[in-house]
């Protein structure tokens, strides 16, 4: 919930943009790291969430690694303040030149996701006259129970390597001279809301293949489960940090391991996710045969996730808490101005009375959201303005006086 303050402030910036709470980063940050010292689990931010420069020096500084999926993000993580040791890279494609980077700056591990990948990092690495830190990623075939877009672990999905070729995969890692085999890596999704029972499934399967690998002569040090905590949509403001202390319990409580083996996670989304909001104004109120649209000059080229998996986002009228009285509420199609029908940000949704130049908050939007957006139809991009920054910010530019 934004102070009356705060909002005056938003008020002056030019829209749309990216608002980000840098005290709710940090401590979301915090108890990240909290719960996984408790538990001894490594952390890896996943870059893919959000890669603003000032966010991921935030959380660099508390100590935490990085992962990649792609060679740019492993050279602006290095940039950010990521060690580079402490920095692994998935990916089912990696070009020949992100691997030649990735392997240059001497990057943790590469998490390799087919056996052609394993062949020709250790081509790559034989070439340099180095030896690179390879991990490889697991197909669990489990199911996370969440959308069918971001479930990654099951046999149906193109991310790595299944049962029928772990034979092959260790005779393969046996004559690769030139890559150290650290250990094994699982991702089964995102936006994981049945925290306990799916990573403790996660777990389960990660046990049994951790044993079948050790049991053919390949020692497993690092086991790396993915990200994929869920955060609450619906109720940003009564549960802005996930729990992180669930989740990693779950894991410590699930996983086998000796006093050599590394367990590490790779949190995305519910690092970054709440301390984001995305900020648009009302451009037009318009009446509509059968409902009223509020049309905003935030679209999906800013924001796409409920365009391309009809994701929920929390939407708020942040100007209307500020006027003497409470107007009544509304029932609105709040759409953007992009030229696709899919570019709804809620449909029926209840908002009180809004008129043109109110500031509308849409909610949980720090994970996947700038990050995926587009120039479609040549729009601007959202700028990232910051709580502790705001001085900083783009000034709204009045073009008349009315
Ligand atoms: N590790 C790997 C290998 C991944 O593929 C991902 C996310 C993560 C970690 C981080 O997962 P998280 O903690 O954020 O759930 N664009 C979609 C989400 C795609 C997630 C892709 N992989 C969305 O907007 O919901």
């Amino acid at each position: 919930m934004l102070e009356t303050s705060t909002i005056e402030r938003l008020d002056a910036v030019a829209t749309p943009f990216y608002y980000y709470d840098m005290s709710l980063l940090r401590k979301t940050v915090e108890t990240a790291c909290q719960a996984a010292e408790r538990h001894n689990i490594r952390i890896h931010y996943a870059l893919k969430a959000n890669a603003e420069e000032r966010i991921l020096r935030c959380i660099s500084s508390y100590g935490a690694g990085a992962d990649c999926v792609s060679g740019n993000e492993v050279i602006h993580a290095v940039e950010c303040g990521f060690k580079a040791e402490d920095i692994v890279y998935a990916g089912v494609g990696k070009s020949d030149k992100e691997i030649y980077q990735a392997m240059k700056l001497g990057i943790g591990a590469f998490n390799c996701e087919s056996l052609q990948e394993i062949y020709v990092i250790n081509e790559m690495a034989r070439e340099l006259g180095t030896k690179a830190n390879v991990s490889v990623r697991i197909n669990p075939d489990i199911d996370a129970h969440t959308h069918k877009y971001v479930t990654t672990g099951l046999y149906e999905n193109k991310f790595g390597i299944s049962q029928h070729e772990f034979d092959k995969l260790i005779d393969l890692v046996g004559k690769c001279g030139n890559i150290n085999f650290i250990g094994l890596h699982f991702h089964i999704g995102s936006q994981i809301t049945m925290v306990d029972e799916v990573f403790a499934l996660e777990c389960a399967r990660a046990n049994d293949i951790v044993a079948y690998f050790e049991r053919n002569g390949l020692k497993i040090n690092n086991i790396n489960l993915g990200g994929g905590l869920g955060v609450d949509y619906d109720d940003p403001d009564t549960n802005p940090v996930p729990n992180f202390e669930l989740w990693m319990d779950t894991i410590d409580k699930n996983i086998r391991r000796r006093d050599d083996q590394i367990v590490h996670v790779e949190p995305g989304r519910s690092v970054v996710a709440n301390c984001g909001t995305l900020i648009s104004r009302v451009l037009f109120v318009k009446s509509g045969e059968t409902k009223n649209f509020l049309i905003l000059d935030a679209g999906m080229n800013d924001l796409i996730r409920p365009a391309l998996y009809g994701a929920y986002h929390r939407i708020e009228n942040i100007s209307a808490v500020m006027r003497p009285f409470f107007p009544s509420h509304q029932a609105y199609d709040i759409v953007g101005p992009v030229c696709e029908s899919s570019d709804v940000w809620g449909a029926g949704r209840l908002l009180p009375l809004s008129v043109r130049g109110d500031l509308i908050a849409i909610r949980s939007t720090g994970a996947y959201g700038s990050v995926m957006a587009s120039r479609y139809n040549m729009k601007d991009l959202a700028p990232a303005v910051f709580s502790d920054a705001l001085d900083q910010a783009p000034a709204k530019k009045d073009y008349f006086s009315i």
